[in-house]
C-alpha cells in the first residue's frame, strides 16, 4: 500500500485546514498558517489597533497615531489580518472590524481579547516550541522552559496570574451553554464551584437560579478579586467566597459540588485527590452530586477538539482529557458513580453520585 492509499479522509472538522492548494505530502504546512496568523494578530492585539476601529473604520494614519505604531509594518500586519479574513481592508484603504475581529476589542460583550492574550501568552507558547520534552520525559515542557510549574508560575507572577484569571472569565462556548441550558441546577440547594476563579459562573448560576446559594472555592490570590463581581450582580448576599486549596480540603454543607476545566489541568493521581477531598466535604449526603464538566473525548481517529486541547494539557500543565471510562475510573476511586448519560465529542456535564468507595 502506498502513502497516498493510506491517507485517511480529513475527519470533520478538519478538513479547512488542509485545503490550501498543496499536495498531500505538503499539506501539514498548511499549520504554519495558524503561526503566522497568531503572530500577526497578538502583535495587533497588543498596541490596541482592534481597540482604535472600535468606533468604525479608520485610516492607517489614525491607528498609528492611536495606538503609536509605526506606519509600515503597521499597514503590513493589518493587510495582512484583513488577507486572513478577519478584518476588512476597505477599497477606500481604511480598515473596518468585522464580525470575527469584535471580540478582540477590549471590553466587547461575549470579548476574547483576555483569552486570546492568556491562550497565546509565552507562558502558553513557550512549552510549545518543546513538545518532544514532555514526549520523551512525560514531564510538562512548561518545566523545561520555566523551571516550575504553571501554577507556582502564575502565583509568582501576579501579572501572568491576572492574564490568567482574567481570561478563565471569558472560559465560555456554545458546548458550555449547551451544558448550562440543558441541566437543571435549580434542584440544589447549595451549589460549590470549586476551581471557579473569580466566580464567573458562578455569578450566572446564582442569576439563573434564584432558590440556590453558592461557595467560589479557589485559591487565595485568585478569589481575592471575586468580589466585585457579586456585588455588581447583586449577589454578594447568596455566596461564600473561601480561599481553598482542594488538595488539603474543600468546603463542606453544599448539596452540589461543580468543578469545570480545572481537573484537567491535572495528572490522574492529583485529580482522584481533588475528587476525594470532594468526596469527604460531601460525607454522609447520599442526595449530594459531583458535577464535572469537561471536554469528554470521543474514540479513535475521530475529530475532537479535546485531543488538541490533551496536548495543551500534557505541555503546559501536566494534566491531561479524558474519556468517559477513564473519569469513572478515578471517579470511582474517589468514591463516586455516574448518574448520567453524558455524550462525548464536546463539552460535556458528568453528573455523579457518592457511593462507598
Ligand atoms: C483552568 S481554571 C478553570 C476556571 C473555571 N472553573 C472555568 O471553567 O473557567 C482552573 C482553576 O483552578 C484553580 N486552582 C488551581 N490550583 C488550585 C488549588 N490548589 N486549589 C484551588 N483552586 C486551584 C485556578 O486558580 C483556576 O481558577
Amino acid at each position: 500500500m502506498t502513502a497516498q492509499e493510506r491517507t485517511p479522509a480529513a475527519p470533520q472538522g478538519t478538513a479547512g485546514w488542509f485545503d490550501i492548494g498543496l499536495p498531500p505530502q505538503k499539506q501539514v504546512l498548511g499549520f504554519l498558517y495558524a503561526k503566522w496568523a497568531i503572530g500577526a494578530l497578538r502583535g495587533l492585539v497588543e498596541v490596541r489597533a482592534f481597540d482604535a476601529l472600535a468606533d468604525g473604520p479608520r485610516t492607517v494614519a489614525e491607528i498609528a497615531a492611536a495606538t503609536g505604531a509605526q506606519e509600515d509594518p503597521l499597514y503590513r500586519v493589518l493587510r495582512a489580518v484583513a488577507a486572513a479574513g478577519v478584518l476588512a481592508e476597505r477599497e477606500d484603504g481604511r480598515f473596518e472590524l468585522t464580525e470575527r475581529s469584535a471580540g478582540l476589542v477590549d471590553g466587547a460583550q461575549d470579548g476574547i481579547r483576555d483569552m486570546f492574550l492568556f491562550t497565546s501568552d509565552p507562558m502558553l507558547w513557550r512549552p510549545y516550541e518543546n513538545v518532544a520534552h514532555a514526549l520523551r520525559t512525560g514531564e510538562p515542557a512548561f518545566k523545561a522552559a520555566f523551571d516550575t510549574t504553571f501554577y507556582e508560575y502564575t502565583k509568582a507572577n501576579p501579572a501572568s496570574g491576572a492574564v490568567f484569571d482574567r481570561a478563565m472569565q471569558q472560559n465560555s462556548y456554545p458546548g458550555t451553554d449547551a451544558v448550562f441550558e440543558g441541566f437543571d441546577f435549580g434542584r440544589f440547594r447549595r451549589i460549590a464551584d470549586v476551581g471557579g476563579g473569580r466566580g464567573h459562573f458562578l455569578v450566572d448560576l446564582l442569576r439563573n437560579n434564584p432558590g440556590t446559594t453558592g461557595v467560589l472555592a479557589d485559591q487565595e490570590h485568585t478569589v481575592a478579586e471575586a468580589k466585585p463581581l457579586f456585588e455588581e450582580a447583586g449577589l454578594l448576599d447568596r455566596v461564600e467566597i473561601v480561599p481553598t486549596d482542594f488538595f488539603t480540603a474543600v468546603p463542606s454543607g453544599c448539596d452540589a459540588y461543580f468543578i469545570k476545566h480545572t481537573l484537567h489541568n491535572w495528572d490522574n493521581d492529583k485529580a482522584e485527590l481533588i475528587l476525594r477531598r470532594i468526596r469527604e466535604a460531601i460525607g454522609e449526603d447520599r442526595d449530594a452530586r459531583l458535577l464535572i464538566v469537561e471536554n469528554l473525548l470521543r474514540g479513535a481517529g475521530q475529530w475532537d477538539i479535546g485531543k488538541l486541547i490533551d496536548v495543551e494539557s500534557l505541555s503546559v500543565l501536566g494534566g491531561r482529557e479524558r474519556s468517559l471510562a477513564e473519569w469513572d475510573r478515578i471517579a470511582g476511586a474517589a468514591g463516586f458513580a455516574l448518574a448520567n448519560e453524558p455524550v462525548a465529542g464536546d463539552i460535556a456535564l458528568l453528573e455523579y453520585r457518592p457511593v462507598t468507595p
